[in-house]
């Protein structure tokens, strides 16, 4: 069967990363068009990645008879509207993280591609990390008994692009931004079960001069198996990105650390290239990470995407995983407004964006 003939919507920091990475592995899937608005960036980056046709509206990327998949590497408040136009011009979708702003928007999207008999794909690459994959494969085999905690924390110096900052683009801070991931990650990593209630403690420590965002987070999940799962964030952690599990059972624990564990521990005193993703500086004692998308698992997610949409496996994250994380970062939100834990279902009618139930909440 041929390769999936891939789209990609944006042109910038994610965007690049699933170009490499559909590169990496080629043999199933290629990026044969890319669309963002800002003059020049898709003609200059379809140049630097070899990739055949650039628009300036995704409408024309749509339009492109051969695209079958799109990836949506465009600001979070437009992934609602960038996946219903996708899905009426009968297209599949691989969504970044976080899937929308809104749980209407997710229901929205999630029925759009189902009336249109698409896949909507979310795109969560911790299911496909090597070493995070390697210590669920240990769990499953029962190596550490029970698993009753499992802790995920993302945290760097702050987001590339100013649109992540302004909480109505992004719809919140740190755990919008962050935490989606390590939400996804406990609910995959202990087997999906159902969340009973959510706990969160939010604060803005650094950066209340630049967003009205958490910069700063703890989210505690509790499952209705009665684990729990740990999730720590944050904006304000210099020295390059940091991406850890810890897990707990009866019979025994593990750790991976995704990024300075796989490291080479440096010292230059002139510097070089490139250490890790948002490393200000490569000089004196540095953590350069080697082939850093596989270790994401970003390559392998995308080779995943692309047979899913050719039959060969099932998704193992798509809209309905959108959903859940969508619905604990309500809870989230709400929990640190309220300041107590939030049971779950929860589904408010008429949220703006999911700040606006810490900002302002509603008893
Ligand atoms: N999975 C991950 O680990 C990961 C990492 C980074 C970003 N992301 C997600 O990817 C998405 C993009 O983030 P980023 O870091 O690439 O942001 P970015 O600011 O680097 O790039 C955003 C891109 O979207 C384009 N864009 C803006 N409006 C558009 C429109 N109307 N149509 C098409 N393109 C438009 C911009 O021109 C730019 O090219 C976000 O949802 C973010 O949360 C995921």
């Amino acid at each position: 069967m041929s390769k999936v003939k891939i789209g990609i919507i944006g042109s910038r920091f994610q965007a690049d990363c699933i170009a490499h990475s559909v590169k990496m592995m080629p043999d199933e899937g290629e990026v044969i068009a890319v669309a963002s608005p800002t003059r020049g960036q898709a003609a200059g980056f379809a140049q630097r990645h070899g990739i055949a046709t650039s628009y300036t509206d995704y409408h024309e990327l749509l339009r492109n008879r051969e695209v079958e998949l799109i990836s949506i590497t465009a600001p979070n408040r437009l992934h609602a509207q960038i996946t219903i136009d996708a899905a009426k011009a009968g297209k599949h979708v691989v969504c970044e993280k976080p899937l929308c702003i809104t749980l209407e928007e997710a229901d929205a999207m999630i029925d759009a591609c189902h009336k249109a008999g698409v896949l909507l794909l979310y795109a969560e690459e911790l299911f496909f990390a090597p070493k995070y994959v390697k210590a669920k494969q240990m769990a499953d085999e029962g190596a550490f008994g029970r698993v009753h905690l499992v802790k995920q924390g993302e945290k760097h110096s702050g987001p590339h692009s100013d649109w992540f900052w302004d909480v109505d683009q992004s719809g919140g801070g740190a755990v919008m931004d962050l935490g989606c991931h390590g939400i996804a990650f406990c609910w995959w990593f202990l087997g999906k079960p159902k969340v009973k209630s959510v706990y969160s403690h939010m604060t803005t420590q650094v950066h209340g001069d630049r967003t009205q965002g958490e910069d700063e987070a703890i989210t505690i999940i509790e499952f209705d198996t009665g684990a729990i799962g740990v999730v720590e964030n944050s904006w304000n952690r210099p020295g390059g990105m940091d991406d850890s599990i810890e897990v707990f059972g009866e019979k025994g624990q593990t750790y991976a650390d995704m990024l300075m564990g796989n490291a080479l521990p440096t010292y230059s005193e002139v510097g070089f290239g490139y250490a890790v993703e948002k490393a200000a500086t490569t000089k004196g004692w540095t953590y350069p990470v080697f082939e850093e998308h596989w270790n994401y698992g970003f390559p392998q997610e995308m080779r995943h995407f692309a047979r899913c949409v050719r039959g060969k496996e099932a998704p193992v994250s798509d809209g309905e995983t959108g959903r859940v994380v969508q619905e604990v970062l309500y809870a989230a939100y709400a929990s640190a407004g309220l300041g107590r834990k939030v049971t779950l279902p929860f589904r408010p009618k008429g949220v703006a964006k999911p700040i606006d139930l810490w900002k302002n909440p509603r008893p």
